[in-house]
């Protein structure tokens, strides 16, 4: 891009920079052809962000680095400002200063286009850039508004489902691996409700567990590996229910389990804590949660990938490394291995499948393979 293109000012929170922001980004600099530079606010009139600015912009760093686009940038032009709150005609005003002689366009989403004429200098805001909005589902904009600031709308933009909200809240994982790493790391966002529910032994198993099953996914080309990883984070998550707790959320949630031992009951707690406390919509995690203890026929690739991780992550306190190998290599024959391990274990302690699921899982998968060494 040459310094006459169009440059498109892409503001926000970023609270924290989501999968949905780079799809709007990239949708943005093809249908314009221009340069995207985030602008991340600095202290953002609307709202207070749940994270401070210098992690908000690590997040961005991130995650611009592992989309490797050379249009995409950062500006931290908003903190140059740190006394004042952040007006968005301030920004505009900055940068036709620092490029004279590319055209401006101001990127905002469909509920800040109904609020537009409220914003501190509008009038003065549409001479300085052209104003584009992302249509949004379920918000309507104003016409009256859009006509009299000519506010164009961007084609083609699907952000898909995912919100800065929703990541906080782990009910949708969709962003980049490192942004991921950094929440995780930093313990930002959900990662205080995880800590809320886990034991700090517990927690560091499932970070495990979710790293672990995210690699195996990614290894294996799986379609959204990061849904491995947010299944692993919260597959332990009915851990510590207790066991009347337990009982009664299977009775009203899976009463056909009710019976079950209590060692596996926490997989089923588990799913309905993530669908209930964390609003996971997703199924399929919900699903792969649901059978992390016992496995089940039938599983789907992501339960498989959950169940394996689960069982030989590295803080097991035995040398998995060869069955981490074989998932990673194979997610499948990689599950099969695991699954032949713990029969072996079961039988050599002289114990069963212990429960119809897990027999039923071992009879399906393992079938006709000699059950005893
Ligand atoms: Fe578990
Ligand atoms: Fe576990």
């Amino acid at each position: 891009m040459s310094e006459f293109d169009p440059l498109v000012i892409y503001g926000g929170s970023f609270d924290p920079i989501h999968n949905g922001h780079l799809r709007i980004a990239r949708r943005a600099r093809d249908a314009f052809r221009a340069d995207v530079v985030f602008v991340p606010a600095y202290r953002p009139r609307w709202k207070s962000p749940a994270a401070g600015f210098e992690d908000r912009v690590e997040m961005i760093r991130r995650a611009l680095k592992s989309e490797g686009n050379p249009s995409f940038s950062l500006s931290l032009i908003e903190s140059e400002r740190p006394n004042e709150v952040s007006y968005t005609v301030d920004t505009l005003l900055e940068m036709k200063k620092r490029y004279p002689r590319r055209e401006l366009i101001l990127l905002i989403g469909s509920d800040e286009a109904n609020s537009f004429p409220r914003w501190k200098d509008s009038e003065k805001i549409v001479r300085l850039a052209k104003v584009v909005y992302v249509p949004r589902e379920g918000v309507e904009v104003d016409p009256e508004v859009v006509s009299h600031y000519e506010i164009e709308r961007l084609d083609g933009a699907n952000p898909g489902p995912v919100s800065s909200s929703k990541l906080r809240g782990l009910s949708l994982l969709d962003c980049p691996a490192s942004v991921i790493d950094y929440i995780v790391d930093g313990k930002l966002y959900f990662m205080a409700d995880l800590e809320s529910l886990l034991s700090e032994r517990r927690l560091a198993h499932s970070i495990s567990v979710a790293s672990l099953a995210y690699s195996i996914a990614l290894h294996n080309k799986l379609e959204h590996p990061e849904r491995a990883y947010q299944a692993g984070l919260l597959h332990d998550v009915g851990k510590n229910a207790g066991e009347v707790t337990s009982r009664d959320i299977v009775m009203g949630n899976y009463p056909e389990y009710k019976d079950y031992p209590s060692y596996a009951l926490h997989q089923w707690v588990g799913a309905v804590y993530a669908r209930e406390k964390f609003h996971v919509e997703d199924q399929g995690v919900v699903d792969a949660i649901a059978c992390h203890c016992t496995g089940k026929p039938h599983m789907t690739s992501l339960a498989k990938i959950v169940y394996a991780a689960d069982k030989i992550e590295p803080g097991r306190g035995y040398d998995s490394r060869r069955l981490i190998r074989a998932c990673l290599r194979d997610y499948y024959k990689g599950f099969l291995a695991v699954l032949r391990e713990n029969r072996e274990f079961l039988s050599a302690h002289s114990l069963g499948a212990e429960n119809p699921l897990t027999e039923a899982c071992f009879e399906l998968y393992l079938g006709k393979e000699k059950k005893e060494k």
